[in-house]
């Protein structure tokens, strides 16, 4: 038997930055964020929307493809969380209508959240392979202004279902891991934008994936001239060219960027979506390139801290009959364009959780975050 990755599916905000107006408007040459960071633009969060509200739009093609039998635990995992105490995969919980059957929480370890997630599904389903999992990595990442940070803001979601014998990914059960407590970037309890030491985070990454690696290897991994694709966590896609050369020099094998090309598709329009960004990348390579059937991926997920996981899946026979290319399209595409006056004002806006909050109608989205009622959020539908 088999587990792994059975469907995975994508969603973001309303809002869009281009980021070659926000070069000019700032007087960057934009080939520094375009070539430089390899970033064309980012999502923004209108004011009702955030993690739950993305997180459970990825969620739902899911669960209209597949049902909800079997489902009896929902891993929410995020850096961008709405509550200290209560998982935000309790909103979605009650938004999808999931059965009362059910263990929720919610998974945190920056960008890295979402593979403790994952691996935590993979276990529960070697458990009891009737079983299946939702696991959902939704964030956004936002940075001061005027910040290097800035232009590596973004936002998204993406929902995987973790299931004996996947349609899409068999994940292979070598994985090597590494942790070692840096202050690359992190986010004080009191503040909506992370704190990043940006060079500090490049090497953290670099030697994260180098440890992570061989202790791979160590553990009876795949060599990597083994590896037909790579996919690799994303804060901005140039990072994921730095490490796969990277891990080049660090095997001493020729690992051409033509391996990862396809993963960047989704990226390089969302912006940095965190616990998302691998998973993003991995959608992108899925239902980008037709000639994966039977090929071995290698995902490298890294999230600030630092943890780093790498692991490597079989894509699947009939993979292509699952994509998502029309609907990521069309959602990037129909994105709302925000000035940047406008994008400034929503950036700056913070609301106090000890105030009642009503907040306007603009999500086009199936779900919105309607305000706070005595101090708790509210989310609901938006027909129906
Ligand atoms: C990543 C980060 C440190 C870059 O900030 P910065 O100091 O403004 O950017 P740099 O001066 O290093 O320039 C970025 C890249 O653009 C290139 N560049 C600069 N001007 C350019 C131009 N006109 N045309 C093309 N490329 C250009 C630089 O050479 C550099 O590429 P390189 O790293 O391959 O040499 C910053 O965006 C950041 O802090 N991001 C958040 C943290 C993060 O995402 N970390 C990743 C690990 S989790």
């Amino acid at each position: 038997m088999s587990i792994g990755i059975h469907d995975l599916a994508v969603s973001t905000a309303h809002h869009v930055v281009d980021l070659a107006e926000l070069a000019e408007a700032t007087g960057v040459d934009p080939a520094k964020y375009q070539i430089g960071l390899g970033q064309d633009r980012m999502s923004f969060p209108a004011p009702d929307e955030d993690i739950v509200t993305m997180g459970a739009a990825a969620a739902l093609p899911l669960l209209e493809r597949h049902g909800t039998d079997g489902i009896r635990t929902v891993l929410f995992a995020t850096e961008s969380g709405v509550d200290q105490s209560k998982s935000a995969g309790l909103f979605v919980h009650e938004l999808l209508g999931l059965p009362r059957t059910m263990r929720v929480a919610e998974f945190k370890q920056a960008c890295y959240g979402a593979t403790a997630a994952l691996q935590s599904a993979l276990g529960i389903v070697a458990r009891n392979p009737r079983e299946r999992v939702l696991v959902i990595a939704s964030d956004v990442a936002r940075y001061e202004l005027d910040t290097p940070g800035e232009p590596t803001q973004g936002a998204g979601a993406v929902a995987m279902l973790v299931s004996a014998d996947p349609a899409l990914l068999a994940i292979e059960p070598v994985s090597g891991v590494a942790a070692r407590d840096v202050d690359d970037f992190w986010r004080p309890n009191d503040s909506t934008t992370a704190v990043v030491d940006g060079r500090l985070s490049l090497t953290a990454y670099l030697g994260a994936l180098t440890t992570a690696w061989d202790d791979f290897a160590a553990g009876g991994g795949v060599g990597a001239g083994q590896i037909d694709r790579f996919c690799f966590h994303q804060p901005f896609t140039k990072m994921a060219r730095k490490a796969l050369k990277g891990l080049a020099q660090h095997t001493g094998v020729e690992l051409g960027d033509e391996l990862q090309e396809a993963t960047f598709a989704y990226n390089r329009e969302l912006g940095n979506t965190y616990t998302a960004s691998l998973y993003a990348g991995l959608a992108a390579l899925l239902d980008q390139d037709d000639t994966l059937a039977g090929t071995r991926i290698g995902l490298f997920s890294y999230g600030s801290g630092a943890v780093g996981e790498f692991f490597t899946g079989i894509v699947q026979p009939g993979y292509q009959e699952q994509r998502r290319c029309e609907a990521v399209t069309a959602e990037l595409a129909g994105r709302v364009p925000l000035s940047l006056s406008e994008y400034r004002e929503l950036h700056a806006t913070e609301h106090a959780s000890g105030t009642d909050l009503e907040t306007p109608r603009v999500t086009q989205g199936p779900f919105r975050f309607a305000g706070i009622r005595r101090q708790a959020r509210q989310y609901e539908a938006t027909q129906g």
